[in-house]
């Protein structure tokens, strides 16, 4: 399998998202998001809730190195690059009048990208909520689906001619479940309240979202992502079964078919019930959003073991491979299948008109020996995975795009700065980059002129 074969119609390109590479966390007016807080709060210990006690303060100081960072994504011969909008450089709390000098920086970054032939793919929202929106209840308050159209709204008029390509949210999952019911994301809430009011509300904001982007940008090509694991559960005979059918109403389902007009699966998760506090009549149309593609993020498959447990059969979890199955520096079993797999179940709705891997990657403890960075294991996870994208296709799944996670090495969320997912090592001390090898071979495949 070469890249070539996939023909000049499929978009090759690479993912970062604003607070992972940015830094500069209040320059030009920018308000503090979520993250900022998160990352800088303290426990009585004085821990932090990030691993390695790192913050995004910095990350690949990316706000004032993006022109280094689209001519490297040029010479790796990407033709995309999909990046995230920081909103609360746009509306420092969320809401009410916009940060000129904000939109600036997004207009120069997309600018830079067209000047160098890199196509701008632009997600709206990855995670930094402003911080004076969480300040009245954030994603667990109806309101904030309200401002996020406000939001929407400002962005397309002020790129809607320049950018083609718009998706609403990163991972609702993400979001919702490691931010409002297990807290190991921002902004750290442990509740079932803020679980289901969070989950229905960033649906209802990707259907209003969505819409409002339509009618801005008649000619936009519209999207949204999310985290899609296979379904596979661990337990005996029909027990096993059961975890794995609650596993995927709660960690695919609930979010994916809110969004094409099904509601919520709860014959399949009882406790997704707990949604129908928060909803409203007419809200199953409401939440129904009009899209174009579907982003498909495939990094591992999560574990599924039975627990008797009504309506929540499963509580699923990372997990080295059955049998000694391959795993990333993260512990995150290698499954190259599992991405064929969500990618045949997202078809199988019938409601996406295209698919786009999104985000697809793997840590791993790279180091620098004489100015090299050899990165085998992440070319054969990128080769594998890329491989059941050419088989999806000749199925006749229309997927044409794959992004690779990520163009650098950069702060993994709670992970803080130790995984490493670039194509691209971070020397952070110096913020020099060195290109991995991995880099190199998809240079040398997609015709970019990057060589070691
Ligand atoms: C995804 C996130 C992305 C990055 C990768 C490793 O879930 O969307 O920001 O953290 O995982």
């Amino acid at each position: 399998m070469r890249l070539s074969d996939f023909g000049p119609d499929f978009t090759w390109g690479v993912a970062t998202a604003a607070y992972q590479i940015e830094g500069s966390p209040d320059a030009d007016g920018k308000g503090p998001s979520i993250w900022d807080t998160f990352t800088h709060k303290r426990d009585w210990r004085g821990k932090t809730p990030v691993q390695d006690g790192t913050t995004g303060d910095v990350a690949t100081d990316s706000y004032r190195r993006y022109p280094q960072d689209v001519e490297l994504i040029k010479s790796l011969g990407f033709d995309a690059y999909r990046f995230s909008v920081a909103w609360s450089r746009i509306q420092p709390t969320g809401s009410g009048k916009v940060n000129q000098a904000g939109l600036d920086y997004y207009r120069r970054l997309v600018d830079t990208c067209l000047e160098n032939g890199v196509e701008p793919w632009l997600t709206l929202f990855h995670w930094d909520l402003p911080q004076g929106l969480q300040d009245t209840g954030g994603w667990t308050n109806r309101e904030t689906a309200h401002r996020f159209v406000d939001y929407t709204e400002i962005m397309a008029e002020a790129l809607g001619d320049r950018v083609e390509h718009w998706m609403l949210f990163n991972e609702p999952l993400n979001i919702v479940i490691s931010g409002h019911l297990v807290g190991a994301f921002a902004p750290g809430k442990r509740s079932f309240p803020a679980y289901f009011a969070s989950l229905h509300h960033v649906n209802l904001a990707t259907g209003w979202g969505s819409r409002a982007l339509r009618a801005a940008l008649p000619d936009a090509d519209i999207g949204t992502t999310q985290y899609l694991t296979p379904p596979i559960g661990k337990g005996p005979g029909p027990l096993g079964d059961l975890a794995a059918r609650s596993a995927d109403a709660i960690l695919n389902r609930a979010f994916v078919e809110p969004i094409i007009g099904m509601g919520y699966p709860w014959e399949e998760a009882g406790i997704l019930k707990g949604v129908k506090a928060y909803m409203r009549d007419g809200d199953v149309e409401e939440m129904t959003a009009d899209l174009d593609f579907l982003g498909i993020q495939y990094y591992t498959r999560l574990q599924a073991p039975f627990l008797p447990i009504p309506g929540l059969w499963t509580v699923p979890q990372f997990g080295g491979g059955a049998g000694g199955a391959e795993t990333t520096s993260l512990g995150w079993e290698i499954m190259p299948e599992g991405l064929g797999m969500v990618i045949d179940a997202m078809h199988a709705y019938g409601k996406f008109p295209r698919l786009v891997v999104t985000e697809g990657g793997a840590s791993f403890d790279d180091t620098v020996v004489d100015g090299r960075v050899h990165d085998p294991r992440r070319i054969a996870y990128y080769e594998d995975h890329i491989a059941q994208v050419a088989a999806a296709r000749l199925r006749g799944i229309p997927v044409d795009g794959y992004f690779a996670w990520s163009l650098l090495d950069n702060f993994e969320w709670a992970l803080g700065l130790v995984p490493r997912f670039g194509l691209v090592y971070t020397d952070y001390p110096t913020q020099d980059r060195i290109i991995k090898d991995s880099g190199y071979w998809f240079a040398e495949q997609l015709g970019g002129t990057a060589r070691p």
